[in-house]
């Protein structure tokens, strides 16, 4: 894995990163040292997006371009599109992931109704993305149960966790180890055939957010060692 020359921090590029969950990602993890590329189906969207994060928390790490561009300057590649407008990406990215880690953040959804989860005909998303791009390329789960609004918070910890899964243990290893990073506790939650349980989990956390009228309610897990929080 290529490092950030300065940082050694790998390089985390966010396709559809001019989104609202891929904005938010992105302040998280720059605001941590991480370099950051967002990705756009438009480039000059991603570099205005780019200086628009720079500009409003005073950083200098993140830049802009479009989808595939990122795509091959990144260590680290994270989908932040829609599940339902993901294909045509994945089409245009599939030669410059090659050898990369892939993230996908997508939950397996009703879209007729999001408190509602709709497992897809190749077992989850994760693994839908896993068979398009191909063994040489290592797709995890993770962060489909972390919301806009906590990785946007002050907070130097975040009080959920990410469960991140995928086929390729030291590629889980690589995420988790991103993530302490930028405050946030994540776990290696197991195999590929895990990530439909992290995909559809979704659907309860926005059946909490509408019952109980919050925002981005989230899990914790209990009873295990915790590397970057202060309260065990
Ligand atoms: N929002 C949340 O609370 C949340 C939480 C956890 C996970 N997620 C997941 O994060 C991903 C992004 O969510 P989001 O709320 O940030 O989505 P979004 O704002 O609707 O879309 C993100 C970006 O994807 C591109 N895009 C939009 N529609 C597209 C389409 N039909 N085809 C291709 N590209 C399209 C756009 O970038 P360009 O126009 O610049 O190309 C857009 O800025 C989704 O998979 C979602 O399930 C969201």
């Amino acid at each position: 894995m290529l490092n950030h020359p300065i940082t050694q921090s790998p390089i985390l590029s966010i396709i559809g990163g001019t989104g609202k969950q891929g904005t938010a990602l992105a302040a998280r993890f720059a605001k941590a040292g991480v370099p950051v590329i967002l990705g756009s189906r438009d480039a000059q969207r991603g570099a205005d997006a780019a200086n628009a994060l720079n500009a409003r928390l005073n950083l200098q790490n993140v830049s802009g371009t479009s989808n595939r561009d990122a795509a091959k300057q990144g260590d680290i590649v994270l989908l932040s599109v829609p599940y339902n407008g993901m294909q045509p990406i994945l089409e245009d990215l599939k030669e410059a992931v090659q050898e990369k880690i892939v993230i996908n953040i997508a939950s397996s959804l009703d879209p007729e109704k999001k408190t509602r989860a709709k497992i897809p005909a190749k077992a989850s998303i994760t693994a839908e993305i896993q068979e398009f791009f191909g063994e040489r390329t290592r797709v995890v789960a993770a962060f489909q149960n972390i919301s806009p609004e906590k990785l946007e918070s002050e907070d130097a910890k975040i009080d959920s966790d990410v469960l991140v899964c995928g086929g390729d243990k030291d590629a889980r290893e690589k995420v988790v180890a991103l993530c302490a990073q930028a405050g946030i506790d994540a776990f290696d939650v197991g195999v590929l055939a895990n990530a439909i349980a992290v995909e559809t989990l979704t659907a309860l956390l926005i059946a909490v957010n509408v019952k109980y009228k919050v925002k981005g309610a989230g899990i914790r897990l209990t009873s295990v060692p915790r590397a970057t929080t202060k309260d065990g």
